[in-house]
């Protein structure tokens, strides 16, 4: 196991109207793992995810970032630098005049001297894919993979180890898809962060996530390998997910020799050949 990065210990998480949105959570992420957390609508995801930066307090029990409980009052400077969090919609993220002072907007906040501000928005730009041209232009101006991307960089410019995503691909077409997914590979492959993404999109899991974590009415109900995951079908049933329909229709032709955990149409080749 490398370095433990976020630490969730019987996390209770309950909004202030009374809703309980997370019940005795309990994990921990890594340097360098890609993580999918997945389940139905309402299930907690988007919860945990704010619960994982900082940005909620749990009700019950602790999370520890970086050795940071982030119940200690006065921390969140030191969070942001910890944990990066892309919201689902852009839109909710971006509101700077321009897409310069949108980047710069975290180490600002944070007190960097106006040199280093510039160091750190033109690396996480670059990073980004976010070419200097664009730096005047107002982030209402571009479109959505591009105000995405300055999403993303401004907050790549706080040097998170750790980059949680909201859906990142929710309402793009399959190449922007690939696009963004391909880009958050490189973040982690190369650039060394820990990326978790939420998403609905079982292909997407498949394609790119290591490990899967799986919530349902607030617990988790799985939290290994994507391979094992998605050999639960009835575990994921509770919460409303299928796996990929490759791996379904592996699953359906075990009788035929199949493995269980078919997980793209190039191991389904291969699993083909040998069961015949
Ligand atoms: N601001 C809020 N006040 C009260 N209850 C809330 C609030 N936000 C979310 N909830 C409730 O908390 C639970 C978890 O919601 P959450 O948004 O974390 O789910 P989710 O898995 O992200 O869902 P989705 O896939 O629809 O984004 C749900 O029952 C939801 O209705
Ligand atoms: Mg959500």
């Amino acid at each position: 196991m490398t370095k433990t990065l976020i630490t969730v210990e019987e996390l209770d998480f309950t909004y202030p109207d009374g809703t309980p949105a997370l019940l005795d959570v309990n994990l921990s992420i890594g340097e360098k793992e890609f993580v999918a957390l997945i389940g139905q609508n309402g299930s907690g995801k988007t919860t945990l995810s704010k619960c994982l930066n900082g940005l909620f307090k749990p009700t019950r029990g602790n999370v520890i970032i970086e050795g940071i409980n982030t119940r200690q009052k006065g921390v969140i400077k030191q969070l942001v630098t910890k944990v990066g969090y892309v919201f689902q919609n852009p839109d909710h993220q971006l509101f700077n005049r321009n897409v310069w002072s949108e980047i710069a907007y975290g180490p600002r906040n944070i007190g960097l001297s106006e040199a280093e501000v510039k160091e750190r928005v033109e690396e996480a730009a670059q990073v980004a894919g976010v070419h200097e041209d664009t730096f005047d232009t107002h982030p209402y101006f571009l479109d959505k993979g591009l105000r995405q991307r300055v999403a993303i960089a401004s907050i790549l410019a706080m040097r998170p180890n750790t980059i949680i995503v909201d859906e990142p691909t929710t309402g793009q077409d399959m190449r922007q898809s690939i696009e963004v997914m391909n880009f958050l590979r490189r973040l982690w492959k190369e650039e060394g962060h820990t990326i978790i993404i939420i998403t609905h999109e079982m292909r997407i899991v498949a394609d790119y996530a290591e490990r899967t974590i799986v919530l349902g009415q607030g617990r988790v109900l799985l939290d290994a390998s994507t391979r094992e995951v998605f050999s639960q079908p009835e575990i994921l049933q509770e919460t409303y997910v299928e796996p990929p329909q490759i791996t379904r229709l592996s699953q359906a032709l075990t009788s035929f020799g199949l493995p269980r955990d078919v997980l793209t149409v190039e191991e389904m080749k291969e699993a083909f050949t040998q069961a015949t």
